[in-house]
């Protein structure tokens, strides 16, 4: 007997595949809603590789409220929907602001406002550790001040957390938890289903995986001048099947009506790493030795950032179990498993 069925907005993507792999573990029956702007279709011939059915999904765009409703008419009992489609470059954010405005808060709004009119008051929403910008005090708790975003992305993630909150306050029946993810690395370990980086990675572990199978010459370290211990940045990298994990809890304590109004929950390892250690760290975990060079820093980078996590450790029973190096290995045999198409 399924525990009952989720909807999943951007659940062909990257956290969102993983999600729907997580959810149908647990017993759940996931929906996936997604317009493939970010993904492709053998995201979902992945996931049935996995779970061993078609999971069922809607090619709609969710800023359209038309085809929206009709989701939300054929699916009938919708329990709760996961909330993961947006776009996510932060450089393509600052060139094309009002293509993220519209996709990001455009789908949340419309989003809410249909779940409203369906009556239905669970969702999970994607947030970042970006709405922390650069924090004064180490590690980050969800009661750290959210500062003023330092791209057009991260300042969409921060309008929905205050779109979400006003809701909150307004009396809305709308239950909410927003998980500030900080930086998911890695894949299944089946390796059918990663991350599927469009052109050039911005991100450093498809970086690193791409320089190591020769996909690019050489990745760039941006910077070693930083005020951390080897000088390089600090980031808290979370393996993204843990992180998957951590939206099925959420989905659990929404449908059993432990929320009030509104939660946020940091999700991460609560340990910070290097950029040098992840590097090294995906060496020993593949016997791979990467050609990187110490280069500028990049604009816009935070120097320091990992997680407390123990909100979500006592509240929603989140834990990690993944280590950087079994993420690092994940994330290479992904990537070899990508070569082999
Ligand atoms: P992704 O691009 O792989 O997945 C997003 C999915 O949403 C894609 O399949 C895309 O096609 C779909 N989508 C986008 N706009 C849509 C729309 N209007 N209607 C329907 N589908 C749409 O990204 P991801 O890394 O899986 O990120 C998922 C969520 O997590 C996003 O909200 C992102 O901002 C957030 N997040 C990601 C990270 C990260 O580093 N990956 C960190 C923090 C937060
Ligand atoms: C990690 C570290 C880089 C590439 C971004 C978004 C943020 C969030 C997660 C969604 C940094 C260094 C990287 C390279 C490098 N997304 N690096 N060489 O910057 O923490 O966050 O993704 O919400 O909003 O800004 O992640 O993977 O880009 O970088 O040295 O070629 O690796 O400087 O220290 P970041 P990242």
């Amino acid at each position: 007997m399924a525990k009952g069925k989720i909807l999943v907005t951007g659940g062909a993507g990257y956290i969102g595949s993983h999600t729907v792999v997580e959810l149908v573990e647990a017993g759940y029956e996931p929906i996936i809603v997604d317009n493939f702007s970010n993904s492709e279709e053998s995201s979902l011939e992945g996931i049935t590789a996995i779970v061993g059915y078609q999971v069922p999904c809607h090619r709609v765009d969710c800023t359209d409220a038309a085809a929206m409703r009709q989701v939300f008419e054929k699916e009938k009992d919708v329990q709760g929907v996961i909330h993961f489609a947006a776009y996510k470059a932060v450089g393509e954010s600052v060139e094309q602001p009002l293509k993220y405005y519209h996709n990001n808060v455009g789908s949340l709004v419309t989003l809410l406002q249909i779940m409203e009119e369906f009556r239905m008051y669970n969702l999970v929403f994607s947030s970042s550790c970006t709405v922390y910008g650069i924090p004064e005090q180490l590690p980050v708790t969800e009661q750290t001040p959210v500062q003023k975003a330092n791209s057009p992305y991260g300042n969409t993630k921060k309008v929905c957390e205050e779109i979400l909150t006003d809701l909150a306050n307004s009396g809305s029946k709308m239950q909410s938890i927003a998980l500030r993810y900080f930086n998911p690395i890695g894949a299944h370990p089946s390796a059918k289903i990663g991350e599927l980086p469009l052109g050039v990675p911005n991100n450093l572990v498809p970086f690193i995986t791409q320089t190591a199978a020769g996909i690019r010459e050489q990745l760039t370290i941006f910077g070693n001048d930083y005020d951390t211990p080897d000088g390089t940045n600090i980031r808290d990298y979370v393996h993204v099947v843990d992180l998957a994990k951590a939206h099925v809890v959420a989905v659990a304590r929404l449908l059993e009506g432990k929320v009030d109004a509104l939660e946020f929950f940091n999700v991460g390892t609560g340990q910070g790493t290097s950029v040098l250690e992840a590097v090294q760290a995906f060496e020993r975990a593949t016997g791979q030795k990467l050609n990187y060079k110490i280069g500028e820093r990049r604009q816009g980078d935070v120097p320091k950032i990992f997680a407390d996590v123990t909100k979500a450790t006592e509240e929603l029973g989140f834990k990690t179990t993944s280590t950087l190096e079994e993420a690092m290995k994940s994330a290479w045999d992904w990537q070899v498993s990508l070569q082999k198409r």
